[in-house]
């Protein structure tokens, strides 16, 4: 059923069947792949968030890159204790992709394997990282970010906004982006557009009518990865005085 462009909770997604929302251990390699991260992006002040347990930051900041990482389990947790959660989260997502693994493509990661010891690997990256340099690990919760108007050039957002529809509403998706084009100089990436089980975020077509609104251009855009099917596109946000004039 289309939503109601007055409602401000939207329509609801169906259950997303993980349960709690997952702590996960993406890679740089995996980070690249979802957001089409080019050298030149790489070399960007960027925001990741939430960061979770991803190596994203290690991975970049150890090849000279400049990556600031913001969750809010960064706030609760020892680099011990963010390891073992990163571990758990690996653990239960690996079980989901097991039992579900007609929901997913098995190119990316050859099997659930690969899945789970490219995760794991990742894990533990980020908790050395995390241990040596905590102070690129910001504690911080969204709709709220810790950080000043436009402190970085690109901000990666991945698996939390429209991938737990069902618990989080559209008035809260909206303030979330909001917030992230806020700290944002040019761009956000956000991916993917669908939850588990391949639910497309049912409200997205409303909420682009309303950062519109808010003078915010989006632009949904394909990728060269797909591990959840479906899941192959992301969202570019955009100021609309960032255009370039062949783009208006
Ligand atoms: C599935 S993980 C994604 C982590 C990382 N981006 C990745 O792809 O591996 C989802 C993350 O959302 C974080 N989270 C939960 N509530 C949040 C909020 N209100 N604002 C920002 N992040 C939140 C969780 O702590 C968790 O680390």
């Amino acid at each position: 059923m289309p939503s109601d462009p007055r409602s401000t909770t939207g329509t609801t997604a169906p259950p997303n069947v993980i349960g709690d929302i997952l702590v996960s251990s993406r890679s740089m390699t995996e980070y690249s792949a979802m957001f089409a991260l080019s050298p030149a992006d790489l070399r960007r002040q960027i925001l990741d968030c939430p960061g979770g347990t991803a190596s994203f930051t290690a991975e970049v900041c150890a090849a000279g890159g400049d990556v600031t990482a913001c969750d809010p389990v960064y706030g609760q947790y020892t680099a011990d204790a963010l390891a073992a959660l990163g571990q758990r989260g690996t653990e239960r997502g690996n079980r989901y992709c097991r039992t579900h693994s007609d929901e997913y493509m098995w190119t990316f990661f050859t099997d659930p394997e690969h899945h789970s010891s490219s995760r794991s690997a990742s894990g533990h990256r980020f908790a050395d990282h995390h241990r040596a340099h905590p102070e690129r690990y910001i504690a911080g919760a969204l709709p709220r970010l810790p950080f000043t108007d436009e402190r970085f050039d690109l901000v990666l957002s991945s698996h939390f906004l429209f991938s737990y529809a069902d618990r989080l509403d559209l008035s809260f998706h909206h303030r979330a982006v909001c917030e992230l084009m806020r700290v944002a100089a040019t761009e956000v990436r956000i991916f993917p557009l669908v939850g588990m089980g391949s639910n497309r975020y049912p409200n997205l077509e409303v909420l682009r009518d309303r950062l519109a609104d808010d003078g915010i251009t989006t632009e949904i855009r394909s990728v060269d990865y797909e591990f959840q099917i479906g899941g192959n596109e992301m969202l570019v946000c955009s100021r609309d005085s960032a255009l370039s004039d062949e783009q208006r």
